[in-house]
C-alpha cells in the first residue's frame, strides 16, 4: 500500500533523527551522550487534544440504537462478555438495538485481560462477519478487543503486529478507514471509551503491550453511570486506582515541550504527548473527584452519587491521560500482569490467574512517585493535596515521601493487597520484570525522570511490600 509505505518511510526517517540522550532513546537509557557532541534534540513545541464524542447521562444506554441507526449501520458486531450477555446493560442495548431495526450479531468470547490470541479470535469473528459498525458493551478488556476487531476488520492483509506499538511490533500509522465504533463503559477505570488504545498480553514475551492510534478512538462513548452499581467491591476498588494513577501520570508526565523529537508530520505526532495545560484541568479534576467519592464508591454499591462521579472522573481521567499520556506505574504494569503465578482476585469471575489491570498499576505507585518527585516536586506536592494531604507546611524535597503515603492511605483504606509480594512475586522475580519494563518506551519515557534497569530494579523491590 503506497500510502502505508511513506508514512512508514517518515516514521523511519523520524526515528533514525530522534534524540539519543538517555530519557529519550530507546536504549533504555543506558548510553550517554554528552551534550556537546550530539545532534540538537528537537523538543516539540505542540500538543493536540483529541478525545471521543462522549455522552454522559443515567439511563443514556437505551438511545444507542438511534445512533447506530443515524449512522446507517446496517449490521452491527457487539463486543461483550460472558457475563454481562446476561446483565441489565446488555438487555437495554439489545431493546434499544431491536426497537430501531439494528441487524447485530453478539460476540461474548472475550478473555478478562486480552491477550493477542484472545484479540485474534475477535478479529476473526469481525472479518467474518462483514460488519459496518461496531459497539463494545463492558470493561476495558471488552472496548479494546472491540477496538481491535474494527482495526484489522478495516485493513484485513495487515500483519498483526504491524500496529503493535515498536519496538515490540513495527507500530505502523493507522491507513486504513475504520467502521463507527460506539462504546458503552459498564467499569469505572480505563477511560477507553475515550482513547486509541488497546492493551493486551503478548504471550510469547509474557508482558503487556498496545496498538495506540487516535484512528482507533470510539466515535461515541456512552457513559451510562447506571451500569457501573453493578460493580462488585474489589472491582470497584481496581478500576478506581486505575483511574488514579492515570490521572497522577498525566499530570506528572514529562512536559510536552521536553518530548523529542518534534515530529516531521502533525500525523505522527504521538497520542501520548506529555503534560500540557489541557490534560492537567482533566487530571487534576479527576483527583479531587476520587478524593471525595473513591472510598464511598467502593463500600457503598447503592450510592449512587458516588459511583455515579467516579463513572464520571474514569471518562475525565480518560481525556486527560489520552492525550498526556502515562508513564511508569503503567510501563511497570505490563511486566507485572504479564508474569502472573497462580493469583485470582476476589469478584473477578475467571478461571484462569490474572492481575486486574488497576491492581497491577497502584502496586509500583508509592515508589513510582517517590522516584519522580524530584523532577517535578510541586505537581507531586498538588497532587498529594487534591487526594487531602494538608501540604501546607510541606518542603518540596518531601514532596515524594507526602504523595507516597496519601497513595498507602488510599490503598490501606482500600483494603489492597500488600504489595508485590501478596501477589506472588519474590525478590527473584525482579531481572524479569525489569526485562519486561525496558520495551515499553511508549510510556516509560514519558516519565519526568529518566531511569535506568537499576533504578527500575530499586521501585520494584521497594513495591514488594507497601503498607
Ligand atoms: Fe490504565
Amino acid at each position: 500500500m503506497p500510502g502505508r509505505q511513506r508514512a512508514f518511510n517518515l516514521l523511519k526517517s523520524v526515528s533514525s533523527a530522534s534524540c539519543r540522550c538517555p530519557a529519550h532513546s530507546c536504549g533504555g537509557g543506558h548510553t550517554f551522550v554528552p551534550h556537546s557532541t550530539r545532534a540538537t534534540p528537537t523538543y516539540d513545541y505542540a500538543f493536540e487534544m483529541a478525545c471521543s464524542t462522549v455522552r454522559y447521562g443515567p439511563g443514556v444506554t437505551q438511545e444507542v440504537g438511534q445512533d447506530l441507526a443515524a449512522i446507517g449501520a446496517k449490521n452491527v458486531m457487539v463486543v461483550t462478555d460472558k457475563i454481562l450477555a446476561g446483565l441489565k446493560p446488555m438487555a437495554t442495548v439489545a431493546d434499544s438495538l431491536t426497537r430501531n431495526k439494528i441487524n447485530f450479531t453478539v460476540f461474548d468470547d472475550i478473555r478478562i485481560e486480552p491477550t493477542d490470541k484472545s484479540l485474534k479470535a475477535a478479529i476473526d469473528f469481525a472479518k467474518k462477519g462483514n460488519f459496518d459498525a461496531y459497539l463494545a458493551v463492558g470493561g476495558g478488556s471488552v472496548m479494546d478487543t472491540c477496538k481491535a476487531a474494527n482495526l484489522y476488520a478495516s485493513d484485513p492483509e495487515a500483519d498483526f503486529m504491524d500496529y503493535v506499538n515498536a519496538p515490540i511490533g513495527k507500530g505502523l500509522p493507522v491507513t486504513a478507514k475504520l467502521a463507527p465504533l460506539i462504546a458503552v463503559p459498564t467499569t469505572s477505570g480505563t477511560g477507553s471509551e475515550t482513547t486509541g488504545v488497546v492493551v493486551f498480553d503478548l504471550e510469547a514475551l509474557r508482558t503487556k503491550t498496545g496498538i495506540a492510534n487516535r484512528a482507533l478512538r470510539p466515535t461515541l462513548g456512552i457513559v451510562d453511570p447506571l451500569h457501573s452499581l453493578l460493580m462488585p467491591e474489589r472491582v470497584a476498588t481496581y478500576s478506581g486506582f486505575d483511574v488514579l494513577c492515570h490521572a497522577l501520570e498525566s499530570y506528572t508526565a514529562i512536559p510536552y515541550t521536553k518530548r523529542s523529537p518534534r515530529p516531521e508530520h502533525p500525523q505522527l505526532r504521538p497520542a501520548y504527548q506529555g503534560s500540557n495545560p489541557i490534560s492537567d484541568v482533566w487530571a487534576t479534576h479527576a483527583l479531587a473527584s476520587l478524593a471525595k467519592y473513591f472510598k464511598r464508591s467502593v463500600y457503598n454499591p447503592d450510592d449512587v452519587e458516588a459511583r455515579s462521579q467516579i463513572h464520571l472522573a474514569s471518562t475525565i481521567a480518560g481525556v486527560g491521560f489520552g492525550n498526556a499520556g502515562v508513564h511508569l506505574c503503567h510501563g511497570m504494569s505490563y511486566p507485572i500482569a504479564g508474569c502472573v503465578k497462580t493469583f485470582k482476585p476476589n469478584d473477578y469471575q475467571v478461571d484462569h490467574a490474572i492481575i486486574p489491570h488497576g491492581l497491577s498499576v497502584v502496586m509500583t505507585a508509592p515508589a513510582v512517585f517517590t522516584f519522580t518527585a524530584p523532577a517535578c516536586p510541586d505537581r507531586h506536592l498538588e497532587g498529594a493535596r487534591l487526594l487531602g494531604a494538608d501540604v501546607s507546611k510541606a518542603k518540596r524535597e518531601d514532596a515524594g515521601l507526602i504523595l507516597a503515603d496519601m497513595l498507602r492511605k488510599y490503598m490501606s483504606d482500600m483494603n489492597v493487597d500488600n504489595g508485590l509480594s501478596a501477589l506472588g512475586f519474590t525478590k527473584d522475580d525482579i531481572p524479569e520484570l525489569v526485562k519486561g519494563t525496558l520495551p515499553q518506551h511508549r510510556v516509560t519515557k514519558l516519565a519526568s525522570r529518566e531511569q535506568s534497569e537499576e533504578d527500575l530494579a530499586a521501585m520494584f523491590e521497594n513495591s514488594m511490600t507497601v503498607l
